[in-house]
């Protein structure tokens, strides 16, 4: 029995034009906050990833009826007979943003009771912005090993200032804060386009919440929401991985539903690399040619509207055979460097330092077998391997399929000639053909 890989081979440059999905950060928090409701909602856009079918379990698992008709990416939620506040820590453990059913659970019960979180292996993340703040807004939480009792019979609006503009905090607590009595205010929030998607769903369901510069959240409390339509946003991340692939390979790719003004920074790096960015009218739709020189561009990750975090590894990916050198910071998450270990085996010249990585572009990569470690390393490894001498292959895969919607089709309707390979009793060819020149090379 070997595990389930993908292999890449090295392909031409990649052309075409992609639909991309929802946000998968914005529609697990969205169905997330229906728990705030009593009704039928429906959402459409859903991607099909893991990650969303584990949060549809989650709410199926409190009570909640759910029907996912995956090929229109439509999704419907009745959540009139959630009974339960108590989360199995089997759901809580595989995915970190099962956290975000605390808030909702609290103003819907006054309880809710869950296990620390599990997810990617990006760093320690704690929950102590939610945890502490929740206390504030008077929910009194006991911890017993890895699982946690909380309540608060009466939530009480409050004036909430968060050290960092955490995300998962921000609409943990701008959920529990909607049906609240009074004016909470959440001062620091992160302004992430998934967080105003969520803003968005929010008023649509009767909140009252208002933005205020620089970036102030007030929630002013009401009794009740009601269940809404919804569409969710494109995936900004699923986008940067398209565009990296039509960069990567020396292609073009168009876009047309990716916003662009959801992506500034990222595009603009893109550009001073030498690709060719176009967008479309007002910001919807974005095309890229890319440039056969690119030059290397340094970067530093940073809260919205900084260089994203989730683009830190693909970007990374690409800067390895762009011309000269540059730094990347990694400055969000402590632990986000894995990829670059894969992607040294690959022939990529990284010298690590900290939080940062000093990269020195290379005329070719090979390919090798490798591991992805989280979502966007998965990401980050594909790429290299569409470039890469060879046939890569990569373990690891329940990070890909976590995060992405067949990601690999839409790549290979541009040319890529990527294959997702289930587990299965013999070594197939590609594995074979992997390991053999990945042997020659390192030999
Ligand atoms: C969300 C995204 C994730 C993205 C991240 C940053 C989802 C489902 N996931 O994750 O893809 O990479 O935003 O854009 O939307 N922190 C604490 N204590 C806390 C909470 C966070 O110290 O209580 C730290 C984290 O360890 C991290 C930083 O704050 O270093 C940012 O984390 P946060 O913005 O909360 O990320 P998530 O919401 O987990």
């Amino acid at each position: 029995m070997i595990q389930e890989f993908i292999s890449i081979e090295q392909s031409g440059p990649l052309q075409g034009a992609v639909e991309l999905t929802g946000a998968k950060n914005a529609v697990l928090v969205i169905i997330a906050s229906l728990i705030l409701t009593h009704g039928k909602s429906r959402l459409t856009n859903v991607p099909r990833s893991d990650d969303v079918l584990q949060m549809i379990a989650l709410l199926e698992s409190l009570g909640a009826t759910a029907t996912f008709h995956e090929t229109i990416h439509v999704l419907e939620v009745d959540t009139s007979h959630i009974n339960s506040w108590k989360v199995s820590p089997d759901i809580m453990k595989k995915m970190r943003a099962s956290i975000l059913v605390m808030g909702p659970l609290l103003a819907r019960f006054g309880h809710a009771d869950i296990a620390l979180p599990g997810g990617c292996v990006i760093g320690t993340r704690p929950i102590d912005y939610h945890l502490k703040n929740f206390e504030k807004m008077g929910v009194e939480i006991q911890q017993q090993s890895h699982f946690l009792t909380t309540s608060a019979p009466q939530l009480r609006a409050a004036r909430i200032i968060l050290e960092y503009p955490s995300v998962g905090a921000t609409e943990n607590i701008m959920m529990a804060a909607t049906l609240t009595q009074g004016t909470t205010q959440i001062i620091n929030a992160a302004l992430e386009p998934e967080v105003l998607d969520l803003v968005d769903i929010l008023q649509a369901m009767g909140a009252k919440i208002t933005i205020q510069a620089p970036a102030t959240i007030v929630i002013e409390g009401v009794t009740q929401l009601h269940p809404v339509q919804h569409q969710i946003i494109p995936d900004r991340l699923e986008a940067g991985a398209l565009l990296l692939a039509a960069a990567i390979t020396g292609g073009s790719i168009k876009l047309p539903t990716a916003r662009a003004d959801h992506m500034d920074v990222f595009l603009l790096k893109l550009q001073e690399m030498g690709h060719t960015i176009v967008r479309g009218d007002n910001d919807r739709g974005i095309s890229l040619f890319a440039t056969k020189k690119p030059r290397a561009v340094s970067f530093k990750t940073a809260p919205y509207p900084g260089f994203p975090t989730d683009l830190q590894a693909p970007m990374l990916a690409a800067q390895c055979l762009a011309e000269g050198e540059c730094v990347i910071e990694e400055t969000v998450f402590e632990n986000r460097l894995l990829h670059v270990r894969e992607l040294q085996k690959m022939g990529a010249q990284i010298t690590l330092e900290h939080n940062k990585a000093i990269i020195k572009g290379v005329e070719e990569l090979y390919a090798a077998p490798v591991i992805a470690t989280d979502i966007r390393a998965s990401c980050a490894l594909v790429l290299a391997g569409l470039v890469a001498r060879g046939v890569t292959s990569m373990t690891g895969i329940h990070h890909w399929t976590r995060g992405y919607d067949a990601l690999e089709k839409k790549l290979q309707t541009l040319g890529a000639r990527i294959k997702v390979h289930k587990a299965q009793s013999v070594i197939t060819n590609e594995f074979k053909v992997a390991e053999n020149e990945w042997k020659s090379v390192v030999r």
